[in-house]
């Protein structure tokens, strides 16, 4: 079963998923969902600008449960896609051979940091906090130098799509 290429879009029959409250001014975070016939990219180049941007929607969610409401729903949301997302950046930083093992455990405890969804909403903001500062501190550090090795590595095959 292939990893979906970007995150999931909210319904908007469902009120559980209604998006929470932003301050004035800012838009809201807007998911795509990729036509079913659109390939995997193959190239590096290509792959690591479909990864940044699943960086900047997960960013914007989290900033969006951090200054407004935090429902369950929404959270899960988030969870999910951290999880599709670290997955599929694994994945492609593999092929490329670009993905040590440090890189994998944080990506393994950062997972299991999401996993702990709070109940409560004072705990649920300090659970937010958290992952915001891994995932920022993860994408300006050890995403940034695997990125960098990976656009500067050759080209070993094509059939690395996976
Ligand atoms: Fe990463």
């Amino acid at each position: 079963m292939p990893l979906a290429l970007t995150l999931p879009v909210p319904s908007p029959a469902s009120p559980s998923s209604a998006p929470a409250a932003r301050p004035a001014g800012r838009p809201p975070v807007r998911w795509q969902r990729p036509g079913r016939s659109r390939p995997w990219p193959r190239l590096w180049s290509e792959r690591s600008q479909l990864l940044e941007r699943q960086h900047s929607r997960i960013e914007a969610l989290l900033e969006q449960l951090i200054e407004g409401e935090a429902p369950t729903a929404r959270c899960q949301q988030l969870v999910r896609a951290l999880g599709l997302h670290l997955r599929l950046e694994e994945r492609w930083l593999a092929a490329a051979g670009c993905l040590c093992p440090g890189h994998r455990l944080s990506h393994r405890q950062a997972a299991e940091l999401a996993a702990r969804t709070p109940a409560g909403s004072a705990e649920r903001l300090g659970w937010l906090l958290d992952l915001q500062e891994w995932f920022h501190l993860h994408r300006y550090g050890a995403d940034a130098v695997a990125y960098a090795r990976a656009a500067s590595a050759p080209t070993l095959s094509t059939s690395a799509s996976r």
